[in-house]
């Protein structure tokens, strides 16, 4: 089932198309099962409910590491490369990781985690990480790693949510000259929790930290109380193998489930295809494993392809703009795939930095996580590929699990700001304003997907009402992705940005609704109304429109004061750039606040605000605009 080449693709995607259960299970049958699946796909997108190899049984993590012991045993799964470039990177082979996740799945055990338990992961990128996020799997624990730039109320939020039973965490964690004590922001969220029992500390940064008596433990304690031999669980291919929180229009972060066996298929598929990974490949994902890029192309997807995969600690910009590069021609990176966010930061340093360091052995680019610009794309191009890498612009999700719409290295075509082609097994559909799918090219619409793939996420935990609402509901028998798109003349897609109320900030998706309410939560503010406006590196950044109590006397003052509520009710990342105290908003009759015109506001297009005849107060508009930032 491999394509080599652009006819192999034609092949596999109408196959894919014509007979979608032939073509993935036979694509399945490259795995090790412990019972084969028979049954391929049962599927009903108005109930929801969508099941993928339902009979079939099998551990991730068998397939991740004890199917490559007798063949590349010793070959390297992972390079981590620390936040600090003085301190020697690890190389960690396939049996050595399998060693470490058998004994810390021990230690898991050892602390009362047992199958279907939910485990709160909060950790710096080291490699503890993985073996952590490997041994829940191993067991039939249910890992939900929360991105360790979270605050704790944030945290906090997760783990109640899922009623984690046990944090994995660390004493701290390095990121460019900073050093982040995570175990006091676990302590801080705990407070809200009653359903941890245990938390496992990692020692990183020797920061001093506080060990609850009866719940706190050394993870370097624990795991010299086991050995390490732990059998993999036996797991049904629907049975859940993690949460990962993403935000949404509205209310609090939804909890995506995703399960195993259509999940390990479609990562594994997908890291092979799109980046055409060849055996002896070095391949560095920059993301973190807190997002679901980090899940599905650092560790399940590249794992279970037998690949060596980079894990860095650091950042790009520490202890210089060169970072990325020298990590590269040291580790001879031959595909490498970051996000537009750390391209656009990237271009904007000189570029001796990245022509002090040998990029020859990189052979294919990747980006993922928000539209891409032209310009970018070329810096990209030219500089880092030296016009001889192909770029693939991948298109994806949270709810997705792996890559829906991109170019398959030096296959398909590129087309700069493109993501281009569906992947085989992809069906996606644009629909008009009317809700009419749209047959003709060279036409712009919502992007829905109209035919089930393995990796798509199966509910949203302890809330399937709200999945149906979000996902299946806007148009009914499609999958709804909150992106518009346009597809070109020749049947090219290309991804404009959401149409709903999530802004993605430097790659980051972030619910206008959850930083309204954080800032609302301030004693002075009555109401906030969050939009997002472009922005040179971040792609977006937040707008904050604010009507407080009384007159502000002191505005420098208030801005810190919400800025630091935001920090500590969310993470940095959710910071406004702009908060403008305003005596209004522009609301509908029906109370509605017309987020269209906030948003011409913070884009300083004010020509075209649209009508506004229809609006409460239309006068408030103009105050506004004589008063934004
Ligand atoms: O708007 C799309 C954008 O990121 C959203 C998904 O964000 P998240 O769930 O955090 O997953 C990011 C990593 C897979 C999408 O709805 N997005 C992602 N990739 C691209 C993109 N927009 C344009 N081009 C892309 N390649």
């Amino acid at each position: 089932m491999e394509i080599r080449s652009l006819e192999q693709y034609h092949k596999a995607y109408k196959q894919s198309t014509e007979d979608p259960e032939g073509f993935w299970g036979s694509v399945a049958e490259e795995f090790v099962w412990r019972k084969s699946p028979d049954s391929i796909l049962q599927w009903d997108f108005e109930k929801p409910e969508v099941k993928w190899f339902s009979d079939g049984q099998l551990n991730i993590t068998e397939n991740c590491l004890d199917r490559h012991l007798d063949t590349i045993g010793d070959q390297t799964a992972i390079i981590w490369e620390s936040n600090d470039p003085e301190e020697d990177s690890l190389k960690i082979s396939y049996r050595e990781l399998h060693s470490l996740v058998c004994r810390f799945s021990n230690v898991l055990k050892r602390n009362g985690i047992s199958k279907g338990d939910r485990v709160c992961i909060y950790m710096p990128m080291v490699p503890e990480l993985a073996v952590a996020v490997l041994a829940c799997a191993r067991i039939g624990a249910v890992h939900s790693v929360v991105f360790a730039g979270f605050s704790s109320t944030a945290l906090a939020d997760r783990i109640n949510d899922a009623k984690c039973n046990l944090v994995i965490t660390a004493d701290g964690s390095f990121r460019g000259k900073k050093v982040i004590d995570l175990k006091s922001i676990v302590d801080e969220g705990l407070k809200a929790s009653t359903s941890v029992k245990k938390v496992i500390v990692l020692k990183r940064t020797g920061s001093a930290v506080n060990l609850q008596q009866g719940r706190d433990v050394w993870w370097h304690d624990e795991i010299t109380k086991v050995d390490d031999h732990c059998p993999a669980e036996v797991m049904n291919a629907e049975d859940m193998l993690f949460i990962l929180y993403t935000s949404g229009s509205t209310g609090k972060p939804k909890g995506m489930v995703h399960t195993c066996g259509g999940y390990m298929v479609f990562t594994t598929y997908t890291f092979k295809t799109v980046f055409q990974y060849q055996p002896g490949d070095v391949y560095w994902c920059t993301a973190d494993i807190g997002w679901i890029t980090g899940h599905s192309y650092i560790v399940y997807g590249p794992l279970s392809a037998g690949a060596t995969t980079v894990m860095f600690e650091g950042v790009p910009s520490f202890p210089d703009m060169g970072r990325f590069w020298e990590v590269v021609a040291k580790h001879r990176v031959n595909i490498f795939y970051t996000a537009p966010t750390a391209i656009r930061a990237l271009e904007k340093a000189d570029l001796s930095y990245v022509n002090r360091h040998d990029l020859s052995s990189l052979k294919v680019l990747g980006t993922v996580g928000e539209p891409i610009n032209e310009e970018a794309w070329h810096w990209y191009d030219q500089n880092i590929g030296k016009g001889k890498c192909p770029i693939v612009d991948t298109w994806w999700q949270t709810e997705t699990g792996g890559i829906m719409i991109s170019p398959i290295a030096g296959i398909t075509p590129v087309k700069p700001t493109y993501a281009t082609f569906p992947i085989p097994g992809i069906q996606p559909v644009l629909i008009d304003e009317g809700g009419s799918p749209i047959e003709e090219n060279d036409k712009e619409g919502r992007l829905c997907i109209g035919f089930p793939w393995p990796s798509m996420a199966r509910t949203i935990y302890g809330n399937h009402q709200r999945y149906k609402e979000t996902y299946f509901s806007a148009y009914s028998g499609y999958y709804f992705t909150g992106d518009g798109c346009k597809r070109d003349k020749d049947g090219m897609y290309r991804i404009t940005g959401r149409v709903d109320d999530v802004i993605i900030v430097s790659g980051h998706n972030l619910g206008t609704a959850e930083i309204e309410s954080a800032i609302d939560e301030h004693h002075q503010v009555v109401e906030t109304a969050v939009v997002g406006f472009p922005h040179d590196l971040k792609g977006n950044a937040v707008y904050a429109f604010v009507i407080t109590r009384d007159p502000v006397d002191n505005e420098e003052q208030l801005r810190k004061e919400i800025l630091s509520l935001v920090s500590d009710t969310i993470g940095p990342i959710a910071k406004p750039d702009k908060i403008q105290f305003v005596a209004g908003l522009p609301k509908t009759r029906s109370g509605k606040i017309m987020r269209r015109i906030l948003r011409k506001i913070a884009s300083r297009d004010n020509k075209n605000l649209g009508d506004i005849s229809t609006l409460l107060d239309p006068s408030v508009v103009e105050s506004i605009k004589q008063g934004a930032l």
